[in-house]
């Protein structure tokens, strides 16, 4: 999109602990693609307190929320009201697919040729709305506020199964290279405990979501 509009690009990320110490306030001029992973359906919870801090001081936002391919129910909707009210005017929307980090089967190979075809038609759209300087704001799916209930996963016998206590295995391929301690968006993982073979790792924290 910046390409084609010919103007400047930056990017924050906000998925490790240390990229949500900084305040981002935006300003009108702004165009922001803003995205979060789909957790249990909705926007991830332990990140409601970061978010409400983000200033978008009247900036064009475009709310994007990642799936794993099971469904991003009320993400989506929860989203784009949560830029809403930090002052964002959401201009489009999109859900999109890739693979589910607690699956191999759900989102396999996603994003694939497809999805990133998709996307970029996408953005195409989006730049032909600021040109016509049709500023509409746009409809999501899903339920609006009360949004549903985080989704509750079962396991094969349908019982439910408490997430915020799944905890990453290791087995005797892992070389305890610690890749995974650096990408935990929660910082759970503790440095010393990774190479525990064919163990439940240690946590120092819960996995992503808070369901209380
Ligand atoms: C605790 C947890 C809950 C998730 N809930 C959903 C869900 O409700 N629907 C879905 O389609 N994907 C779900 N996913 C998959 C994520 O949306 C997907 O894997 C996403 O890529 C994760 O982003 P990340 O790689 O930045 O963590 C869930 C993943 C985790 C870890």
């Amino acid at each position: 999109m910046a390409e084609k509009l010919e103007t400047e690009f930056c990017y924050f990320d906000f998925t490790l602990p240390e990229g949500r110490q900084e305040k981002r306030p935006f300003q009108k001029k702004d165009l922001v693609v803003f995205g979060t992973p789909t957790i249990a359906g909705r926007v991830p919870n332990v990140l409601l307190k970061y978010l409400s801090t983000i200033e978008g001081r009247g900036a064009l936002a475009v709310p994007i929320s990642l799936y794993g391919n099971r469904n991003y129910d009320d993400c989506l909707i929860e989203l784009r009201d949560i830029l809403t009210k930090q002052e964002f005017y959401p201009i489009a929307a999109g859900a999109f697919i890739g693979e589910h980090s607690f699956s191999k089967i759900l989102g396999a190979g996603r994003p694939d040729t497809k999805d990133l075809q998709i996307l970029m038609e996408f953005a195409e759209k989006i730049v032909k709305k600021l040109e016509t300087e049709d500023k509409t704001l746009i409809e999501v799916k899903g339920t609006p506020e009360p949004y549903r209930s985080y989704y509750q996963p079962r396991d094969k016998k349908g019982n439910p199964i408490d997430i915020r206590k799944v905890k990453p295995l290791t087995n005797d391929k892992c070389t305890d290279c610690k890749i995974c301690v650096g990408v935990c968006p929660m910082g759970s993982l503790v440095l010393k405990n990774v190479l525990k073979m064919q163990n439940i790792m240690k946590m120092k924290d819960i996995c992503i979501i808070n369901m209380s």
